[in-house]
């Protein structure tokens, strides 16, 4: 074949080729097979060695015209795919700012939690700083020391979680008052948050729970001081009508002790299913602190007194959301949890 003919099927050959083309990338492979170092075109400028020497000029014009038509030809080509396939991805990757976003639910502070921050937040305004005691408490502080020792029948009291003989699952925030008072002199006024243990369980009981512990040490504080606080405490939680009353009972580590109850916020204090008809609610345990215990921490009792009060945070999320079952509290249900997102 001569080289005229050679070229012309060529030059056939890439324009059929071509038209087959779709993607740049395919265009770089059948570039390669033409105009790489191997490839047909290279190859025709090879045998240029073969060529007799006055043929060469020609024949080297005739090849590199060849060359020049293929690589502007690939170029062009070249050149469109791009700008089709650059109109084709803006296409795909068009942002629609139109279209309303995915909502994603929000989270919710739990009924516990909410409860926990209303009462630190009226405390803390009252003065009271925040004391966080261990779960795993020893004897000592759980009980000896709150003036309950081994053998006292007010151990019964509270069914209680051993892990050894001397170690156990705090019943009561109250422990932390000793630690408190070992601590820090009067005055003191603290508020401790925390959860707590009993081997106690039905609708109203759980086998882990919170309490707030409150505690107020210093020169002649009374029982009216008590009164006086807990009456504050009681309007700003359960609303400016309610009233407290203070009924005697029994803690080891107080003496007199107190039950608290507010008039009911439910019915006003007429008497309904809340307050179970009797005008009144329980909420906490409170007292002045018995000498005893006092005297246990080194703080003189004769010159210092105080208060404590304790109460169950659980107890009073279900009376304020009118909770009827305190396992919802901890089952973390999210149909029951979210009712509580503001
Ligand atoms: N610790 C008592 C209880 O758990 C509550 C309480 C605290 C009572 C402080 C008096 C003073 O039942």
């Amino acid at each position: 074949m001569d080289i005229q003919e050679k070229i012309k099927a060529i030059e056939k050959q890439i324009e059929a080729a071509l038209q087959e083309i779709k993607s740049s990338k395919s265009l770089l492979e059948l570039k390669m097979r033409f105009l790489g170092k191997t490839g047909e075109i290279s190859a025709l400028m090879k045998n240029m060695r073969d060529v007799p020497p006055e043929q060469r000029p020609n024949m080297g014009k005739i090849l590199n015209a060849l060359r020049q038509w293929t690589e502007e030809k690939f170029d062009n080509l070249e050149k469109s795919l791009k700008q089709l396939e650059l109109k084709k991805r803006y296409a795909e990757e068009k942002i629609d700012v139109t279209v309303p976003g995915h909502r994603l639910p929000g989270g919710a502070f739990h009924p516990n939690t909410l409860i926990k921050n209303e009462l630190v937040s009226v405390f803390a305004g009252m003065g009271f700083e925040i004391f966080e005691g261990p779960e795993i408490e020893n004897d000592y502080y759980n009980f000896t020391a709150l003036n309950t020792p081994a053998d006292h029948p007010a151990r019964d009291m509270q069914d209680t979680f051993y892990l050894t003989e001397n170690l156990l699952l705090r019943t009561q925030t109250s422990a932390g008052q000793i630690r408190v008072m070992e601590n820090k002199k009067p005055p003191i006024k603290i508020l401790s948050p925390g959860v707590v243990y009993r081997s106690d369980d039905d609708a109203t009981h759980s086998p882990m729970f919170s309490q707030m512990e409150g505690l107020v040490v210093d020169k002649g504080i009374t029982l009216c001081d008590l009164k006086g606080m807990l009456d504050e405490f009681a309007k700003k939680i359960f609303g400016e009508n309610v009233k407290t009353r203070l009924r005697p009972s029994y803690f080891p580590f107080t003496e007199p002790s107190v039950e608290v109850d507010v008039s009911c916020f439910e019915c006003g204090g007429k008497g309904c299913r809340l307050c179970k008809g009797t005008g009144w609610i329980e909420i906490l345990g409170a007292g002045m602190v018995n000498r005893r215990v006092l005297e246990g921490c080194g703080v003189d009792p004769d010159e210092y007194t105080g208060f404590a009060f304790g109460m169950g945070i659980e107890r009073i999320a279900m009376l304020k959301y009118g909770i009827n079952n305190m396992k919802l509290l901890f089952e973390g249900d999210v149909r029951f949890l979210k009712q509580f997102k503001d």
